[in-house]
């Protein structure tokens, strides 16, 4: 791939409208397509013919999670093949000067943007994050069209990098209970499907959580195409201002429980998978909590590699593990090793992660809140 194929990929929303492409300096990437599960041999191929030509990234640019743990703890969790692939994977990326962080929330520690930044981010759960929370600017790129706008330092001046763009069109009416993060991925996955492309507002007291926020952002933009949102209280600006006028549409507690219905598995739980989006500024405590011996099963907590050495330079690691709880770092919730450890059903508290490991890896999935994990 060449400078042109790079410009022709960022230039590709104005292909279908003839207009002149024009273009916006960015200040942040963030890339996805990094799993092996995701891209495969041509995904491979494509990487690490990009990184041989000598490509460099412009701008500071991070890393999605991949299929499998790269670091020494991961040794003998999944199939060595797959192991380095997903290495040759990284090795690319490194090579074009991406930061290593394999996370899906940089927004939290490794890529913070502020706001009214222009960034070029794949990942929906972090581009709907970083509009929605962050103010910053951002389309739902590809992971090819953001590591595109990563070589070069633009993207394509288009939806809601252009001010007008970046305003509510409709207004969720939705008077239920948020009370848990899975109510609220529930919540968001209704949204995602109503909202078709067009920004919604909600209030909504129980959205006022940081752990609600990101699960109902994250399962938005699983559902629907909208990079973005509008969370009364929550986004800039915006206590006391979620406007009346607007078009609403209405969401029932029934059409949330209907959502909770459709991951019901009455398979019995293998394993509990927590972290998705990664779970990077969990409370030890809370995890501690989870304990095998108590509940029966393994945990696998998914979070960053800057997590995990945390709680290694805290001494938790170790702690963690003798109560049957292994922290996964590098790799999304859909991980090598679930297959390597044959898992038909498992127990998630993420409505996004649900979707993924029901429809991609045909993994059975009971929701339940961290709260009822715990008990
Ligand atoms: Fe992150 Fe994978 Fe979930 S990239 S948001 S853990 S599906």
């Amino acid at each position: 791939m060449d400078r042109q194929r790079l410009w022709e990929l960022i230039s590709l929303p104005f292909r279908a409208s003839g207009e002149k492409p024009r273009f916006v300096r960015i200040s942040r990437a963030h890339v996805s397509g990094v799993s092996y599960l995701n891209i495969g041999e041509a995904g491979v191929r494509l990487l690490r013919d990009m990184a041989d030509s000598g490509m460099k990234v412009k701008v500071r640019t991070t890393l999605n999670p991949g299929f499998a743990e790269l670091s020494e703890a991961g040794k003998g969790s999944c199939d060595p093949s797959v192991v380095t692939r997903q290495r040759e994977i990284a090795d690319s990326f490194l090579r074009m000067g991406v930061l290593p962080t394999f996370s899906c929330t940089p927004y939290l520690e490794a890529n913070v943007p502020r706001r009214g930044e222009h960034l070029a981010w794949a990942e929906s759960s972090a581009v709907l994050y970083s509009n929605t929370v962050m103010g910053a600017w951002t389309n739902k790129e590809s992971g090819i069209g953001a590591l595109a706008a990563s070589l070069i330092g633009v993207t394509s001046r288009t939806g809601v990098h252009i001010p007008s763009e970046r305003v509510p069109k409709m207004r969720i009416d939705y008077q239920g209970e948020v009370s848990d993060e899975v109510l609220a991925g529930a919540l968001g996955y209704v949204v995602g499907g109503l909202s078709e492309g067009k920004i919604p507002a909600i209030r909504s007291e129980g959205l006022l959580d940081q752990v609600r926020t990101t699960e109902y952002l994250a399962a938005l933009g699983t559902s629907g195409s909208t990079p973005m949102a509008v969370i009364e209280g929550v986004s800039p600006r915006t206590r006391g201002r979620v406007v009346e006028e607007l078009p609403s549409a209405k969401v029932s507690e029934t059409d949330v429980r209907h959502v909770l219905d459709a991951f019901k598995s009455d398979q019995s739980p293998e394993a509990i998978l927590i972290g998705c989006p990664h779970a990077a500024r969990f409370s030890a405590r809370t995890i501690l909590s989870l304990s095998e011996a108590k509940l029966g099963l393994p945990v696998f907590v998914f979070t960053s590699r800057r997590a995990k050495n945390r709680l290694k330079r805290d001494r938790l690691l170790q702690k963690l593990r003798a109560r049957g709880i292994d922290i996964v770092a590098d790799a999304c919730i859909m991980w090598c090793g679930l297959r390597s450890l044959g898992y038909r059903s498992v127990i998630t508290n993420s409505v996004k992660g649900a979707y993924y490991l029901k429809n991609q890896m045909r993994i059975d999935v009971d929701l339940r809140p961290l709260r009822r994990i715990a008990g």
